[in-house]
């Protein structure tokens, strides 16, 4: 029987083998022989690995489930077929993978939520590291302090710290990663109360590249701590994140859904709201859309507190909405609650743009980015399927709540990171909507600063600027210090094995 089911095995794995090796191929331009030896190669990396790690840990191969959920990415366009994927379950562990990917130069990807939409960011042709075994929630009511593991997703946070009534500033909606989402900066419902989520973090655990497991605070590395609030991937693997909590009592807000012809409407309300909002307890999200060129608009509300606030929201509310789904409820309820995964599957591309005022006139140009690239015919004979842009109108002083970070590289403006976000179906179609999102970006940008708004060189954000987009446009002057870090951290660059916003060595 054992050895049926062995037979068994090596067949599956022969035939997946092929596969890959078949569809890496066809995709990339070197010749079959070529990909296949590199394959190869790979997997000898994988059995080095799977040979060191302790029983913690564990190697997984195309075809099991393991393999398929750890290269699962919440945009298609983030997935690569890995040669084997490896789930450390100790920090130890991760030192050892680490060494042996350095010391045999695998490309390698690290994987939290697998929420970005950037390809090879969290994927890879090599090894892929899902930080899922990373799991833990640990709460220390004495120092309003949460432990959080690196693999999991808000989701599992709020749920953990719900029966306190605490909670963290985290994702919006639902199955967004902490890691990347911290490490790269975090615009949470709590933001303008508390700063981006990497001004909430008291701790970083991590694995440095030579294997060595440390922990980055304000006083202890404190420049790993600089470097880490902002450069993701840049300096080693986190294996774990301290962050503060904050009481939360009920909630009140929800969604709202408006058609196409409510658009100039829902723009003039989000205006005054950028405006005339000075409570931070109360937020929104905007999002302007066409879905399979039909025009319309959405809008999540969030107010810190149980009952409705006067007056903040009354423009809003008083367009008449499709649907309407506003209550209060508790916090974790709230972030279910809101439509998160109706393009996962897709073909995905984020971008940004970074300005300080939503004027009406500036809103307009983006209701029409909005419409001219959702009715675009190359957008629809493209596979066009979601063209969308997210207003985000945080309070000015959303960076007066930390201390310097790698990102934002400046404190003393606050940015409000507009998000634009295109999905499609057809690969064939991606260089036209990558070319299509960084003119779009482009043209907004370009229109708040002819109405005067000093954005020409201000910074965008990491997690929704698209790939190719300059270091320098993220992070700044700070990239000579993180140069500085990352020699210091990181001489021989084992990180540059892996995608991301790269700092050189
Ligand atoms: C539906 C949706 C909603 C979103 N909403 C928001 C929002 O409200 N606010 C906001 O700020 N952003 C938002 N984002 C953007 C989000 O912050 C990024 O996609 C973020 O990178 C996701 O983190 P992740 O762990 O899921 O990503 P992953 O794809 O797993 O990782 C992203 C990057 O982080 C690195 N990384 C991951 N884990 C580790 C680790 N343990 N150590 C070192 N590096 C690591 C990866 O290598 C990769 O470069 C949203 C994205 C989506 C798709
Ligand atoms: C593919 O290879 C050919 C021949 O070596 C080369 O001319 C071409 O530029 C390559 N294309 C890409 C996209 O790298
Ligand atoms: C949490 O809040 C609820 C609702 O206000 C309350 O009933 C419950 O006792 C609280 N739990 C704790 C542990 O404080
Ligand atoms: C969305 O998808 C993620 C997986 O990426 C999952 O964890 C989450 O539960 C989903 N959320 C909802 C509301 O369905
Ligand atoms: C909000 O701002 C607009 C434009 O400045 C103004 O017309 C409106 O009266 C303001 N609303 C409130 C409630 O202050
Ligand atoms: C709408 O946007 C398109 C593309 O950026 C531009 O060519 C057009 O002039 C804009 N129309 C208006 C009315 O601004
Ligand atoms: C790993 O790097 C850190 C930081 O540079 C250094 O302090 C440590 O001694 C190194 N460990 C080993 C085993 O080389």
């Amino acid at each position: 029987m054992a050895d049926i089911l062995r037979t068994a095995r090596l067949t599956l794995f022969s035939f997946s083998l092929l596969v890959v090796v078949t569809s890496a191929a066809s995709v990339s331009n070197t010749t079959g022989l070529q990909r296949a030896q590199t394959f190869l190669e790979y997997i000898d990396v994988c059995k080095e690995v799977a040979s060191k790690i302790s029983a913690a840990s564990n190697v997984y191969f195309p075809l099991s489930n393991e393999y398929t959920a750890d290269n699962y990415h919440w945009a298609s366009s983030s997935t690569q077929i890995s040669a084997c994927s490896v789930e450390p379950g100790t920090a130890e562990d991760v030192g050892v993978i680490l060494q042996i990917l350095g010391e045999t130069q695998t490309p390698f990807a690290v994987k939290g939520g697998g929420h970005t939409t950037n390809p090879g960011f969290s994927s890879t042709e090599g090894v892929q590291i899902s930080m899922t075994r990373f799991n833990e929630v640990v709460y220390d009511a004495s120092s309003s302090t949460v432990e959080i593991g690196a693999g999991l997703i808000w989701d599992d946070v709020y749920a953990a710290l719900a029966d306190v009534n605490v909670t963290v500033a985290g994702g919006r909606v639902s199955g967004i990663g902490i890691a990347g989402f911290t490490l790269g900066g975090g615009y949470s419902w709590h933001a303008n109360q508390h700063g981006l989520t990497l001004d909430t973090v008291q701790a970083f655990e991590l694995v440095l590249p030579n294997g060595t497991v440390t922990t980055a605070t304000s006083a202890f590395n404190p420049d790993l701590f600089f470097g880490l609030r902002g450069c993701f991937n840049n300096f080693g693997v986190v294996t774990k994140f301290t962050l503060t909590t904050y009481a939360q009592e009920e909630v009140w807000g929800g969604f709202i859904v408006l058609a196409g012809d409510k658009l100039a409407a829902v723009a003039k309300a989000t205006a005054n709201f950028n405006a005339n909002n000075t409570d931070p307890k109360a937020q929104i999200i905007v999002e302007l859309s066409t879905l399979e060129g039909l025009p319309g608009a959405t809008v999540n509300i969030f107010y810190d507190g149980p009952d409705q606030p006067q007056g903040i929201f009354d423009e809003l509310l008083a367009i008449e909405a499709l649907s309407t789904d506003i209550s209060t409820r508790s916090f974790l309820s709230l972030i279910l609650s809101s439509p998160a995964n109706e393009t996962a599957g897709l073909r995905t591309a984020f971008h940004t743009v970074s300005i300080t005022e939503l004027t009406p006139s500036l809103l307009d140009v983006i209701a029409n980015e909005t419409t001219f690239w959702g009715s675009n015919v190359e957008t629809i004979l493209s596979s066009g399927v979601f063209i969308s842009y997210d207003i985000e109108p945080f309070l000015p002083s959303i960076f007066t709540h930390g201390s310097d970070s790698a990102y934002p590289p400046s404190r003393t403006q606050g940015l409000l990171p507009l998000n634009i976000y295109f999905a499609w179906l057809a690969p064939a179609a991606d260089d036209y909507f990558l070319n299509a999102i960084r003119q779009s970006a482009a043209t907004i940008q370009a229109a708040a600063i002819a109405e005067g708004q000093d954005v020409a060189n201000a910074a965008l954000y990491g997690n929704y600027a698209v790939i190719g987009t300059s270091i320098y446009r993220i992070y700044g002057d700070n990239v000579a210090r993180l140069k500085a870090i990352k020699a210091q951290y990181d001489p021989d660059n084992v990180m540059g094995l892996a995608g991301g916003w790269k700092i050189p060595t």
